[in-house]
Parts: structure tokens; sequence; C-alpha cells
């Protein structure tokens, strides 16, 4: 994971880094650090364990360089410590670099090229740095050395790199991990993403893997691996500096949460023809049209919400469906059809997982659609299709508006492609979907009842479920998650009816169990599996929709189309999951441990 950003220009690099950095949070947060170089060739390092407020502590006022990378980091290789933090230098300290990826051959390259050198920390980064300075004390200039130093490297990376010899150039070089330029009026910028850089400029330029960069402040050269000189044009970013910040909000998450109605009208405003009927690129459905058998691939949330497609997809086009998670299908692909049409969901549109199923899936030459909130993101660029989720920046860890996004583009989907197949349809999708974003605002205005629910139910508690049936399962899988991975409460999503048949042994006095009923045909028999629960001790809340509920439910939902119930039963599940994490006095929108772009398999 890792965030990495880098300027080159006339102005002081230091609060401009600082900024890109606090934006690139998100993509780690266990240690960070810059490194200003003035125009004599004066460098200074600073880094540190902990947040990037931490390291704006320790940074003087006076420092000062024009050229300049810095780095967020979500430990890989080597445990989160000042030494293991970037940027890494080299020994003789004229060579510094910042690194997102990982280089899987790492050991090989230091037992090969260093191996009596000595290393300041144990990261996979450093050796990038040290052959760099080995190659150019035998003899060869920066570039050639950099250039060869990126030949013998196995894995994945976006890379800044600046010699102390040349204060007007900053190296850059990608493979697999995210990177783009920014360009601005006498200045150069280069991130893991654009939003590290709207402050400062809309103009960006895409990098393709196994490329490498040399930037001035006014020059770019762009070399492809066999040296040759590529020229790329600049693109404006649909991005608008105010969706990145929280306002008045005191998370971001939220903030997403309350953003979901409005999301959702947004997809079906964005989604419709010169007739205000939904619409979907012709291509797109020509080719799901012509499938024998649809395969999503997803992880985490993105693919709890290919479930509830799965659900949709089939139900709307009569198409067989199967989920799949990216990092089992990598390595264990199932057998597929004749002719199937793959749909990855992602977010981020960068997760490492998820591409290596994408590039082998076009190896073997089948039809690619990405479903990603970011445009120009590696997964939207390398499939054959995309379609955006218009959900604007998701920057909270803890994935909520891109979820609901999610289904809600894959109901549009089905319902476009039902449509065209000639199927009789009784969903008028746009309707439904707007129906459920009423009923989303009701609830989000009634937050308190939520907020006092998770401090009764969920304060605590060491461990928590989720069941439910059909959708209601699919819900819950998510729901769990998003509570687990905020609060730190243990939490696993069940279908209802499996209970009995293991997992209810965990049922103790006192174990909150939630029950989702959304469904009718089911509705009954989650009921009863919510009975076997209570009546062995369990701590019982249930969520049910209006027209299933029951007297004593804590939750009641609007009523909304069965195929569309999981998008209002997440709204009360963040909820609960959000309020849970900040009784428990975590951080929110960054929960330990994790990343928000997961960049490494
Ligand atoms: C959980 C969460 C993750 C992501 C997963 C995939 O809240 O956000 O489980 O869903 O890492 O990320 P994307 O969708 O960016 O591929």
């Amino acid at each position: 994971m890792c965030g990495i950003v880098g300027y080159i220009g006339h102005e002081n690099a230091k609060e401009i880094l600082l900024q890109g950095l606090e934006k690139l949070e998100y993509r780690g947060y266990d240690s960070s650090g810059i490194y200003l170089l003035n125009e004599t060739g004066q460098g200074e390092l600073f880094k540190e364990k902990g947040r990037i407020a931490t390291l704006q502590s320790l940074i003087p006022t006076a420092a000062s360089g024009t050229n300049g990378i810095g780095h967020t980091r979500w430990a890989t290789h080597g445990k989160p410590s000042r030494e293991n933090a970037h940027p890494h230098q080299s020994t003789n300290k004229r060579f510094t670099i910042v690194h997102n990826g990982v280089i899987e051959n790492f050991s090989q390259l230091k037992q090969m090229y260093l191996s009596d050198g000595t290393f300041a920390s144990t990261t996979d980064t450093e050796v990038i740095v040290q052959l760099l300075a080995k190659f150019v004390a035998d003899g060869q200039d920066t570039k050639t050395a950099f250039k060869r130093v990126l030949s013998i490297l196995k894995g994945s990376y976006a890379l800044a790199m600046i010699d102390t010899a040349t204060p007007e150039l900053l190296y850059v070089a990608k493979n697999k991990s995210p990177l783009l330029i920014g360009v601005g009026k006498d200045f150069h910028v280069v991130a893991s993403d654009a939003m590290a850089m709207i402050h400062v400029t809309d103009q960006f330029v895409e990098l393709m893997d196994q490329e490498m960069v040399i930037l001035q402040a006014e020059e770019m050269l762009i070399e492809n691996q066999t040296g040759e000189v590529v020229e790329r044009a600049a693109y404006t970013a649909l991005l608008d500096a105010t969706d990145i910040e929280k306002g008045t909000y005191p998370h971001y998450m939220l903030k997403e949460i309350d953003e979901q109605p409005a999301v959702l009208r947004k997809i079906v405003q964005h989604y419709q023809d010169a007739h205000g009927n939904l619409a979907v690129d012709q291509e797109i459905v020509a080719q799901m049209l012509q499938a024998d058998r649809i395969y999503i691939v997803a992880c985490g949330t993105s693919s709890h919400a290919g479930w509830v497609g799965k659900q949709l997809l089939e139900t709307l086009t009569h198409i067989p469906v199967e989920v799949h998670l990216s990092s089992e299908f990598g390595y264990n692909p199932p057998l597929l059809t004749e002719k199937p049409f793959f749909i990855f969901l992602s977010q981020s549109g960068e997760t490492a997982d998820s591409r290596q199923v994408l590039v082998q899936v076009k190896e073997w030459g089948y039809p690619t659609l990405t479903i990603t909130n970011v445009q120009g993101s590696t997964l939207s660029r390398e499939a054959d299709y995309t379609m955006l989720l218009h959900a604007g920046p998701e920057i909270a860890v803890a994935s909520t508006k891109a979820y609901t996004a999610q289904i809600a583009v894959l109901a549009v989907l089905a319902e476009v492609v039902g449509k065209s197949k000639g199927l009789p349809l009784t969903v008028d999708m746009q309707h439904e979907l707007g129906i459920v974003a009423n009923g989303m605002e009701m609830m989000i205005d009634d937050k308190e009842k939520i907020e006092q629910l998770a401090s009764e139910f969920l304060a605590v508690s060491r461990n928590a479920f989720y069941i439910g049936r059909g959708l209601d399962y699919y819900a819950s899988m998510e729901a769990a998650l998003k509570l687990k991975e905020i609060s730190y409460i243990q939490t696993e999503g069940f279908a209802a009816g499996e209970l009995k048949h293991g997992t209810i042994a965990l049922i103790e006095e006192g174990t909150p169990v939630i029950g989702m009923i959304t469904q009718e045909n089911v509705a009954g028999h989650t009921r009863g599996n919510i009975q076997e629960v209570a009546s062995r001790g369990g701590h019982v809340m249930v969520i049910a929709m209006d027209g299933l509920n029951e007297a004593g439910d804590d939750f009641i939902l609007p009523k909304t189309h069965p195929l569309l119930t999981t998008l209002n039963a997440m709204i009360p599940a963040q909820l609960l999951s959000y309020y849970a994490s900040l009784h428990r006095g975590n951080d929110v929108d960054k929960p330990r441990n994790l990343a928000k772009s997961v960049t490494v398999e």
C-alpha cells in the first residue's frame, strides 16, 4: 500500500508534500517522512514512526527545498519504526528514494550485488537505493544506473528518487503500483493518486507499467522499458478539491454515510439516455447478452456488493453469475464456461489481488468490465469497459458509499441488460432506487436512535454476529466486516440457517446477535433462528423491514423493492459500527493495521 508524493519546481516543496501526504494517509499511516533538496544540493531528511501530524511536528519552519519527495507507510517488509520509514537513502546519502509496492526479489538482489553492504533498515525498498549507489560507484551515470536497477527488480513499485548531484531532476518509475504525474505552471508533482495533488493542479498524465520519467520544473521525459520516448497528453481530473474535505463532519466515514442518498440519485441521473430511460454503453450490453455466465471478481466489501449483484443479475437477466474473491481466483481459478463475461468490482480500481486476475483474464482473451469509483485507475484502464460509481472520493478506510453505489450500478446494469434481452421486467429501477434514496435519508436523520443502540448493545462486547438469509445473509457479511474493521469487535456474518450447524456453540449469555429481516420468503425462518439464539442467552437485536416487522423489533427499515433491501439495511449497520468504534475510542477513519487501497497481493 503506502502513498508517495514528489515535487519539483521553484517553490518550497515542504507544504505541498505535507498536504499531499495528508491526502494519502488513507493508504497507510504507520510512519511517514519527507526529503527536501535545495538548489545547491543540500538535502534534509525527516521521518518518524506514526502519523503525518507527528512528522509535521518534527520539521523546522525554516526547512525548505525546491525538489522533494514524501511517503506515508503501510508496513509490508519491516515493522513500523523510524529506521523502516521512508525516504530511504544510500549509505553515501547521495540518493534518496520513496517507494510504494513490494520488491519480491530483494533478498536475492542483496545476496547477488550487496553481500558486503550494510543496511539501515529491514525494508525491501532500501535495496533499490543501495543498488543505485553501487551501480553509480561502478561508473554508470545516474539515469543508466536507475534503469539498470529497474530492469532487475521483480515486483511492484511506484518510485520517486532524488540525486543530490542533480537538484533540478526528479526521477520517477512505475510498475503495477499506481502513480500519476501532475502538471503545473513551472512545476511538476507526482503522487499515488490525483487527490494528493488536486490542491496544486487538475492536469494529470497517466503512467504505464515499466515506464521511467525524468521530471524538471518545466520538462517531462517519459521513456518506456525499451528506452523509447513516449509522448502523452495531460487530462483534466474531474475532482473537486472540496470533495476531499471533511467539512463540518467529525469523520469522513460519517460524511460518506450521509452522502449515500445523493450518490444513488447521481447514479440514476448519470446512467440515463436522452429520453430519461436507464442506459449503459451498448457494447457492454452486447457482450453480456452473448455471455453464458458472468464472473464477478472482487475483494472485501466489493465482493459483498458482488453477492448482491449476483442476485440482481440472475433475477433480471437470467444469466448465471458466480462471485469470486480475487485472491482465491488468482491462484485457484474455477472451471470457466465457454463464453464468460468478467466484472471486476473495485472502489479504488487499484487492488492488486483483483488486478492480477484481470491481467490473467485478458491473457485468456475474455471480455472484461471494471466497475470502479476512480476514473483512470489501473483496473479501469486495463479492462475493456468501465462503469463509474460517481460516488465522489471515498476517504474513510471503511467503505460505505462505494458499497451501496456498486449495488446501485449493478442494479442499473441488470435492468438494462434484462430489458435488452426482452425479458418481462417488473422492476422500474429508476423509481425504486429513488425510493431507496428517500428511505436512506429518513434513517440518516434518525442517527441518535442508532447511536443509543450501539452504546447499549455493542460498547462492551468482545464478539458479535449478524445473521440473515438470502440477501439478508449478504448484507450480514458486509455489516459484520464493517463492525469488525473499525470497532475491533470480532464479528461474523452468517447464513441464519447455518448457525445451528456449529456456530451456535459460540453463543453465550449476552453475546450480541443482530438479525436482519427484509426478505418475505425467509422472514419466518430467520425469526425462528433468532429465537434459537435468544433461548441460549444471546442478546438479540432485530433490524426488520417495514411490513415484516414485529412488536419489539429494534429498528424498522423503510419499505423498498425486495431486490434492493440491502441498500437500506446497510445504513443502520454502518452507523452501528461507526458509533461502536467511536464509543470505544478508536480512530474511526483509520483503523489499525488497515489501508484504503490494497496494492500488494
Ligand atoms: C472494507 C473495505 C475493503 C475493500 C477491499 C477492496 O471496508 O473497504 O474490504 O472493499 O480492500 O477494495 P477495492 O474495492 O478498492 O478493490
